[in-house]
């Protein structure tokens, strides 16, 4: 049976396939205004496969497609990042890439997936997000799911022409 799914979506690792709509979402500013990504110039299709090669080596961090079941449409992605085993803790990180698949509980419903996969299967205890200090939604998502506010990195983005604050988010398994 695959864990990584309930009723409405599954979470499906990333495929070298997939690199066309992670370039869409990567290279659309609604998006991307939202994420702490370290590369702000548009990106092509060279430095999206070396970014995912680079992904696949790295046995610390995984990403996976959701994906709706009904129509098999792929609106976005989460992922789990510096998975650190002797600590039991991981980060992470999601976007819901198209647009109008937002605010429907898509991403709640992966953030519960990826969880229960994370302590059950990989027997992690803490899960962290960083999240700047304006992305409202996003706030709302994880606090929504039970996270809370650990800390703030004063000034520590710059988006918009001033240093942004980036919010530090945990939850215990
Ligand atoms: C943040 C994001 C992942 C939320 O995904 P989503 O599927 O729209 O979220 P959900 O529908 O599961 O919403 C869950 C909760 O999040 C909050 N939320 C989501 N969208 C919101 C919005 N536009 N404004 C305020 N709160 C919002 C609400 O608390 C919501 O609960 P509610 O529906 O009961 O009010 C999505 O907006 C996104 O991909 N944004 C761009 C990239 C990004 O910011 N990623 C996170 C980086 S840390």
């Amino acid at each position: 049976m695959n864990m990584l799914q309930n009723n409405k979506i599954q979470l499906k690792i990333i495929e070298k396939e997939d690199l066309d709509l992670i370039q869409k979402w990567n290279n659309n500013f609604n998006i991307t205004q939202y994420t702490t990504l370290t590369s702000f110039f548009p990106r092509n299709r060279d430095e999206e496969l070396s970014w995912y090669e680079r992904k696949y080596k790295d046995n610390s961090a995984r990403i996976f497609m959701i994906v709706i079941k009904e129509n098999d449409t792929k609106i976005g992605f989460i992922s789990f990042s510096n998975l650190d085993y002797r600590n039991q803790k991981a980060m992470l990180s999601i976007v819901i890439g198209e647009e109008e698949y937002q605010g429907k509980g898509y991403a709640s419903d992966s953030l519960k997936i990826l969880e229960d996969y994370l302590k059950h299967e990989i027997n992690i205890r803490k899960i962290s997000v960083q999240i700047l200090g304006f992305n409202k939604p996003s706030i709302g998502l994880f606090k929504k799911n039970g996270y809370l506010e650990e800390g703030i990195l004063k000034s520590e983005v710059y988006r918009f022409g001033k240093y942004q604050d980036l919010l530090i988010l945990s939850k215990f398994l």
